[in-house]
């Protein structure tokens, strides 16, 4: 499906964004372990959330809406036991890689066989990070010549102490839920902090779960699962925001408030990358139990080239395609570097955003680990293919918002994944 995207007008007003994609996620997961029905508000309206509901379906649980509203959906979540035999050993994650890594972690302490498998680019995606540490804890996992589909038969599991080869919030999440129904304690190290709201949410539980920027220890709690029933309301989505936060960012005579976001400092790394390059952000921090939320304001200033590297990059991983369609706008040239796993996504991110944006007219050199954006250059109106990559058909509409003439994004379907509303959002804010 493609999608024309005009040239755009200043975003004015306020924006509730959808519901936290990560946390929607491992709120699903923890309610499936919890001993009785769980209350999860603002649940991510996307189909990868969807495919994690789809999964604990077809494991046991039920989920039941009760109420929904754009991006939103408040619902009563049954719980699994996990002792029972599913009605099939076949889990279908779609395109979502944080389905199949958090479900491969989940199911390494069940004593059954399963399969788990994806769409032609989940299938593509390097799965032995996870299967490895699970391994190491005693499961059983193989997976095809190091890709999906990936099969566990869980066991009796053992704490490990790991360090992630590469910084992964996904693996991370995964090895804890596995540590979950270990004996001993559990370890994990990362190079660069990634994401950590698999830790938050399981401390706002009462694990005995302890964590700095980048390690994570897990007591041995086998005799805490059952996790207890809980009530979570789920921020809104900080990486659906940053698309009209850029724009804002960028695009004259904007005047953007987003309300009720995640302001997390693990995700937040585009408003430092941003700040660094001239904007005008300021975030208004409200609560922070289990989650920080808050009020993001932006206004549209002249950005400056900058040079992206090292610790922020876990932290804006999502970002980073928005950072280089800023950079197109902003004067000098902008380098991304140290973000060789942009090229392990729902596509090759850095192969996809650099023949699209050229085709706009952006100037874009290409590095195994990134990629150099030179301007400002006006953007001109083309055909782009994002390879039905959500977060490229996005990143890609904002390019057109800031372009002279209309660009026509191809697969555009993929928008669906993350923010099935991110048109409707953006032209309301547009009026
Ligand atoms: C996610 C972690 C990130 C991110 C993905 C969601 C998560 O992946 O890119 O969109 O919810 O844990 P990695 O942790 O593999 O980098």
């Amino acid at each position: 499906m493609n999608q024309k995207i005009g040239p755009g007008r200043p975003l004015k007003g306020t924006l509730v964004p959808p519901g936290d994609k990560s946390v929607s996620h491992r709120a699903l997961l923890l309610a499936s372990m919890a001993s009785d029905p769980c209350v999860i508000k603002g649940l991510a309206d996307g189909e990868d959330v969807e495919t994690t509901a789809n999964c604990l379906r077809v494991l046991g649980a039920s989920f039941e809406v009760s109420h929904q509203s754009r991006g939103r959906k408040d619902l009563r979540a049954g719980g699994i036991s996990w002792q029972l035999s599913p009605a099939e050993n076949l889990l279908q994650a779609e395109n979502s890689g944080t389905t199949m890594r958090l479900l491969a972690g989940a199911l390494a302490g069940v004593p059954q066989r399963f399969t788990i498998d994806g769409d032609a680019s989940l299938r593509s995606r390097p799965m032995e990070r996870v299967a490895e540490p699970l391994r190491l804890m005693g499961a059983d996992v193989s997976t095809e010549a190091g890709k999906a589909p990936i099969t566990v038969a869980g066991g009796d599991l053992s704490g490990i102490h790991y360090e992630l080869p590469v910084a992964s919030a996904q693996v991370k999440g995964a090895i804890l839920l596995a540590a979950l129904q270990a004996e001993g304690r559990t370890t994990v190290d990362e190079l660069l902090p990634s994401r950590d709201h698999t830790e938050r949410l399981l401390s706002w539980l009462g694990v005995d779960v302890t964590w700095g920027p980048t390690t994570v220890s897990i007591e041995e709690t086998f005799d805490g699962l059952p996790l207890p029933a809980f009530d979570l309301t789920v921020p809104g989505d900080f990486s659906s925001a940053a698309y009209a936060l850029v724009a804002a960012a960028i695009l004259e005579g904007s005047e953007l408030s987003i309300d009720l976001v995640g302001t997390n400092f693990s995700r937040t790394g585009l408003i430092d990358i941003l700040r660094e390059m001239g904007a005008a952000i300021v975030i208004d921090q409200q609560l922070e139990d289990p989650e920080p939320l808050g009020s993001i304001y932006v206004r549209p200033r002249k950005l400056q080239a900058t040079i992206v590297s090292g610790e922020v990059i876990p932290r804006a991983i999502d970002e980073l395609p928005l950072i280089a369609v800023a950079a197109t706008q902003a004067e000098g040239t902008t380098v991304i570097r140290d973000a060789a796993e942009l090229r392990t996504k729902e596509s090759d991110r850095v192969a996809v955003l650099s023949k699209g944006l050229r085709a706009m007219g952006a100037e874009v050199e290409e590095f195994t680990d990134g990629l150099a954006v030179s301007g400002p250059v006006a953007l001109r109106g083309a055909v782009v293919d994002s390879a039905g990559d959500h977060r490229i058909a996005m990143a890609f509409a904002v390019a057109g918002l800031l372009a002279g003439e209309e660009v026509e994004i191809e697969g555009w379907e993929g928008t669906r994944i993350s923010y099935p509303s991110f048109l409707d959002d953006i032209s309301e804010l547009m009026q």
